[in-house]
């Protein structure tokens, strides 16, 4: 079968990491997904650096609507962050009867339901696992694998960048300034990083956890959002001294007010008991607690950015939207995701 074709919209951090793990494990991926996954055109402001990454195979440009309104590109990846021009460039795919894959948090938080509403209108997948948690498959965690519980809250480090400050701060009595920028050079940080810190990044992740937990609309307006920008060292050697860890949570939860039910939507620092597997997370790792019914409470670690754990969620999406957007039955049940076909050639 030929291969699906993707295009990417922007190849930094994350889009760089998406083309470089979809070479090296192209083998497994194609077993996984049912058939090859080609990226047969990128769309980006640096011509030249892009160039040098993906070679003369792929076609490079700089229009992100040369992508989007190709009629051979089957699944648009939107790597470029922001939400007004993106908003337009994933409407347009949709309405090209395109698949989409997004890591964009915020465009998801703030445009999610015109999006998924034009995506159900026109019968096409918007998949977006890398958009919460870098790494860690939550969304198909909340989504399909607590799928037959009713969740209480979902509570969490979901911002590495600010973790990772609030680590280093504690252990290495670094300033914050200083800290910031190496999150920045590790890729960690947002293109503006005053989202990581005062909290807008945890929330958007936050918006689009609470409604696939709830099922509820995106409410990103209803979020009490608060940073880190105001803590100094001090206040994390105080709590050290109390036995606490200072932590920036995001908690969505079922909560009742006057007799009336609702959603909880809140992220803020938060002192932790040292003690708590929460407490000890540290640099710019994730880890999500998911309180339900049935399962009882579900941890979730991982790394929550950076280009490889970004990229490898990116694929995860692709992959399921390969294969659901695939007439081959052994692709679309995903038994030992594999073609069974395939499994005498793995050596054991
Ligand atoms: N700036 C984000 C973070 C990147 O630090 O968590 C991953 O979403």
């Amino acid at each position: 079968m030929k291969p699906i074709k993707a295009g990417l919209l922007g190849l930094g951090t994350v889009g760089a990491g998406t083309y470089h793990v979809l070479q090296r494990n192209q083998e497994e991926i194609r077993r996984r997904a049912g058939r090859g996954i080609e990226v047969a055109m990128v769309a980006v402001r640096n011509l030249e650096r892009a160039k040098r990454i993906v070679g003369s195979e792929v076609e490079v440009v700089a229009d992100p609507f040369a992508v989007v309104n190709n009629p051979d590109i089957d699944i648009v990846v939107e790597l470029i962050g922001g939400y007004d021009l993106t908003r337009e460039l994933v409407l347009q795919a949709i309405a090209n009867g395109k698949h989409v894959v997004t890591a964009n948090k915020a465009l998801l938080a703030l445009h999610g339901n015109e999006i998924f509403e034009a995506a159900q209108a026109k019968g096409v997948m918007v998949a977006f696992e890398a958009a919460v948690a870098g790494g860690i498959p939550i969304i198909k965690a909340l989504r399909e694998g607590l799928s037959a519980n009713r969740i209480e809250s979902v509570a969490g480090i979901i911002n590495g960048t600010t973790n990772f400050i609030l680590s280093e701060m504690r252990d290495k009595g670094l300033d914050f300034n200083t800290v910031l920028k190496q999150a920045q050079e590790l890729g960690y940080a947002e293109a503006d990083p005053t989202f990581d810190i005062e909290g807008v990044d945890a929330a958007h992740k936050l918006t689009i956890m609470s409604a696939i937990a709830f099922g509820i609309p995106v409410q990103f307006g209803s979020a009490h959002i608060e940073g880190i920008s105001q803590l100094q060292a001090v206040d994390l050697r105080y709590a050290e001294q109390l036995g606490y860890r200072i932590k920036l949570l995001g908690i969505t939860r079922r909560t009742t007010v006057d007799g009336k039910e609702g959603i909880e939507l809140r992220v803020h620092p938060t002192l932790v008991p040292g003690a708590r597997l929460i407490a000890n997370v540290e640099g710019a790792m994730n880890a999500v607690l998911v309180q339900a019914d049935a399962v009882g409470a579900t941890l979730y670690y991982g790394k929550g950015a950076g280009a490889e754990p970004t990229a490898s969620a990116v694929i995860a999406d692709l992959i399921d939207v390969t294969r659901l957007a695939t007439a081959d039955p052994y692709s679309r049940v995903p038994h030992l995701a594999f073609q069974p076909t395939e499994l005498a050639d793995v050596p054991i």
